[in-house]
């Protein structure tokens, strides 16, 4: 049977950076969903809903806005409840806060506890996607998995990999690795919605022999993902210049060991050179922002200008435990001031587009998820501004609706009261 969602409807069609009339905001508009969950068609409501058969299920979510189903493209789960720790910069900040709070994860029951939690608290927020380092610790991050396969949210994640330069329980070797990400590799082969994800988690607690462990399993499957981080902060980037002289910059400590493609995303990229650039678009590599992370930890401004003028494609990420906010959404006031502090002014469509539509296509999967085009899988979230006497009225005094998508982008912060994963609502009393 198909389900016809009501509502005002906003997504992108293309990328708003290369066309400025990409992006689609439908007031009164209808989404149509057939069994498979797959969107049939979208538009007006007074076009789509004549022509429906009188079987078709009609949810009509009046004046709340329908859009496409968020993706955040790097958080840490070990680092759940590491969140908002005073601190004073990211390499004595991983010392003193998170090491020791990933360390609690080699409790099977905690990390199970905290993988339920976090995928519900994700999915709370409007993210249907989540690209994620888990634990070091094999059986949490199975337990990430198992969470994700649960409650049907799309999930890349994999084992973080250091073998040197943290509390020894956190660290592994390449041959223990390798089994380890062959043995989730397997898993997520099998599972839909599941992508692996290696996450060797930066130059300075990766070894030569570890990094090259991650180029060699790429090759061996090219499909699988990675995340890294890169160029966050002066203090780390003259370590990796120190701990790794022969490298021509950071981006090629992992260019020399073959990690660099269309499947990478390197994450934060706030100082990055030139020549790095250029390097990054040359293999098609993707870079990940993440704002409130980076103000928190007082790392820099992400030069967005560059990365675009090269050609990178860009997402948002929350990088939690590092980031402040849980949804993706609440990132983008953060996005939109820091460009604003470098001259740069993005508008409503740009902003939704890098958490959308532009975070699917660098991940390859624009053809599930990201928009409302029709054959796309139906994951949405609803936000609803029932309860919100002063953003309704704020409302009615924009000119425009991308005005409004602009408003709401910066006000609206607690008001998801659905959301819907291939046509499925995430059951309430999950969330
Ligand atoms: N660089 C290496 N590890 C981390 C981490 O856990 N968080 C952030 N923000 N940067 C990192
Ligand atoms: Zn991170």
């Amino acid at each position: 049977m198909n389900t016809v969602f009501l509502g005002t409807l906003a997504h992108l069609l293309d990328n708003p950076f290369q066309h400025p009339g990409a992006l689609e905001i439908i007031d009164r508009g209808a989404l149509l969903v057939g069994p498979d969950g797959r969107i049939i068609a979208v538009g007006a409501k007074d076009k789509i809903c004549p022509g429906l058969s009188a079987s078709t299920t009609i949810v009509d979510y009046g004046e709340a806005w329908l859009l496409p189903g968020l993706i955040d493209a790097h958080l840490h789960y070990p680092q759940y409840y590491a969140v908002a720790a005073a601190n004073r910069g990211l390499l004595s900040w991983l010392e003193q806060t998170v090491f020791p709070e990933e360390s609690a994860l080699a409790r099977v029951d905690y990390a199970s506890r905290l993988a339920d939690e976090l995928v519900r608290r994700l999915l709370g927020a409007g993210v249907t996607t989540a690209v994620v380092f888990g634990s070091q610790f094999a059986q949490a991050t199975k337990s990430l998995f198992a969470a994700a396969k649960q409650y049907g949210m799309r999930l890349f994640a994999g084992v973080t990999l250091m073998d040197h330069g943290g509390p020894e329980p956190l660290l592994t070797n390449p041959e223990t690795a390798w089994q380890v990400c062959e043995a989730l590799y397997g898993f997520c082969c099998n599972e839909n919605n599941l992508h692996y994800l290696l996450t060797p988690r930066f130059a300075l607690s990766c070894s030569p022999a570890l990094l090259e462990m991650c180029g060699e399993f790429m090759r061996h499957h090219p499909e699988v993902y990675l995340q890294t981080h890169i160029n966050e902060n002066r203090e780390e980037i003259d370590a990796v210049a120190k701990a790794f002289p022969e490298a021509e910059h950071y981006l090629d400590v992992y260019d020399q060991h073959g990690l660099l493609g269309p499947r990478t995303l390197l994450v934060h990229d706030i100082h990055p050179q030139g020549a790095e650039l250029r390097r990054m678009a040359e293999s098609g590599c993707s870079v990940c922002h993440c704002p409130s992370s980076n103000l928190f930890l007082g790392s820099g401004l992400f030069p967005l200008r560059r990365h675009i003028q090269h050609g990178i494609p860009i997402a948002v990420g929350t990088d939690i435990g590092a980031g402040l906010h849980f949804s993706v959404w609440n990132e983008l006031p953060e996005v939109y001031k820091i460009q604003r502090l470098q001259g740069v002014n993005l508008n409503a469509a740009q902003l939704l587009y890098l958490v959308t539509l532009g975070a699917a296509r660098l991940l390859g999967i624009e053809a599930e998820t990201g928009n409302f085009e029709p054959g796309t899988m139906a994951d949405f979230w609803v936000l609803d501004l029932e309860d919100d006497l002063y953003l309704k009225h704020r409302l009615a005094h924009c000119e425009s609706a991308e005005a409004r998508l602009f408003t709401l982008m910066h006000l609206a912060r607690h008001h998801c009261r659905a959301v819907y994963i291939q046509g499925k609502r995430c059951k309430s009393r999950h969330l």
